[in-house]
């Protein structure tokens, strides 16, 4: 069999400026040891997201020519919600601007002070959403996935039975079960149909909605593909039709599997929630038929959703992610297995074991990591985690990652080879970093956007 490829070719490149070690290290200090503040001309490969860095493809960039904006009742709107309910069976769509646009709009409606939002690990935004509004998010994501080298296909799934105990002691006060798929912090690790089918039931028991948090549901959809029993002649579409019709709506960051640069949604089953969220939708985000977005970025959204959800484009952009990890494993790097969808995943106490928790190893490693090669990358760890809402101590999750992810459609694997070798040459002088950071500033809610910080010992 011949071996899986790209199923486009390069129209159009954007320069990138090769700086040196010496600048790089000038910048990260001027930048406060905080990547979100450098200039994206100071980075040679940025993979601090795969949100809304994509390519879009020249199909894409017609539709942009093609939007409709008027105000009410748009063309684009109309064919994005056509696309819609074509992929996930849902009727009933609000645009907003980008994902946590979509779970503030929607949370609005669901979630109320106190209440408890249990499922596997919610992104950063999401739980900043819900403990926004004091209520809890509740990480019941099964106990492999907190072990990186452990082997488990679907290391997003849900702790059922965890899940289980938490609504025989609190279903009262739980406001509805939330599945994020492919599990951004868990790795970028999917969840399996079988395991979103029994969160179903239990959603069912208890009288709960369960919504999916579906930034990266094409991706998710490959994986049950790929790696779950009665799938693998299945179509994308359908696995995608059929992982939608056990949710009872989804919040999208249409940045991620959407192919587009900014757009996000709502899509609902219901149609008393759908009227209960568009009042919010018309004070937050726009009116309904556009959401915080031009017609032309729904245009193009429709068309990246039709992209995302092809086979050999899935292929493609998982093998490249995968080719990545496997390069950085040659070199000895801790990497979390197995490789998510979007991104590698460096267990940073394993890089630098001896850093300790409080000097943030895993910012530690962005930094070398930035200044070895440019590469800009972000911290999934104890600064992401926030301090605790009550006791505003210091949380330190389970785990200490440091994400690559990789933008679709935008790197070569030649990138993915000079990045490796990066990364390869940090780990080689590893144990020579012997210090880490400390926080000089901080916001209280999301902080890691904004902080600033400094060596440790100097
Ligand atoms: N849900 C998940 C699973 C996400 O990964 C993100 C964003 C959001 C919601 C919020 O969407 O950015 O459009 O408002 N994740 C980006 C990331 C920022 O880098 O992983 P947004």
């Amino acid at each position: 069999m011949l071996p899986s490829c790209e199923p486009y070719k390069i129209k159009m490149i954007e320069p990138l400026y090769r700086s040196s070690r010496e600048e790089r290290e000038i910048w990260i200090r001027e930048a406060r040891y905080n990547i979100f503040n450098l200039k994206s001309d100071q980075v040679f490969i940025d993979f601090l997201t795969d949100s809304g860095t994509g390519a879009m493809s020249d199909r894409q960039w017609a539709a942009i020519m093609s939007g409709d904006e008027s105000y009410a009742g748009s063309r684009s709107f109309h064919g994005l919600k056509d696309t819609v309910k074509e992929l996930t069976g849902f009727e009933y769509l609000l645009p907003t601007h980008q994902g946590r646009a979509a779970e503030n709009v929607l949370f609005s409606v669901l979630v109320k002070e106190g209440q408890l939002v249990p499922g596997n690990a919610h992104f950063d935004t999401t739980k900043g959403h819900i403990e926004f509004r004091k209520a809890i998010a509740v990480d019941c994501t099964i106990d492999e996935a907190y072990d990186t080298s452990k082997p488990h296909p679907f290391k997003g799934n849900v702790n059922i039975n965890k899940l289980d105990e938490l609504m025989k002691s609190s279903a009262d006060n739980v406001s509805f079960i939330l599945i994020t798929a492919t599990c951004n912090t868990a790795g970028g690790q999917p969840v399996s149909m079988e395991n979103i089918r029994q969160a179903r039931k239990l959603a069912d028991k208890y009288g709960k909605l369960l919504i999916i948090d579906a930034a990266r549901f094409a991706e998710n959809a490959y994986f049950i593909k790929t790696r779950e029993e009665g799938y693998q002649t299945k179509s994308i579409r359908s696995i995608v039709l059929e992982m939608f019709s056990l949710f009872d709506g989804a919040t999208m960051s249409a940045k991620k599997d959407g192919i587009v640069n900014i757009g996000g949604f709502i899509a609902l089953k219901d149609k008393k929630i759908y009227q209960e969220a568009s009042t919010f939708n018309i004070m937050f985000e726009g009116f309904l038929t556009y959401g915080g977005q031009a017609g032309r970025d729904m245009a193009a959204l429709a068309q990246g959703l039709k992209e995302a959800t092809e086979f050999d484009y899935l292929e493609s952009r998982v093998s490249q992610v995968a080719y990545l990890g496997e390069k950085m494993k040659g070199y000895g790097v801790p990497v979390q297995e197995p490789f998510g969808g979007h991104a590698i995943f460096i267990d940073a106490l394993k890089f630098f074991p001896q850093i300790p928790r409080e000097e943030f190893p895993g910012q530690t490693l962005v930094v070398e990591l930035y200044k070895a090669g440019g590469i800009r990358c972000a911290e999934i760890g104890s600064l992401m985690a926030d301090r605790d809402p009550i006791t505003r101590e210091n949380r330190y999750p389970a785990l200490e990652l440091v994400r690559l992810a990789i933008p679709r459609r935008a790197y070569t694997n030649n990138h993915m080879d000079y990045a490796a070798a990066a990364v390869g040459q940090a780990f080689e002088s590893a144990q020579k970093i012997l210090r880490g950071y400390r926080l000089t500033s901080e916001a209280p809610i999301m902080r890691h956007f904004t902080m600033e910080l400094e060596p440790v010992g100097n």
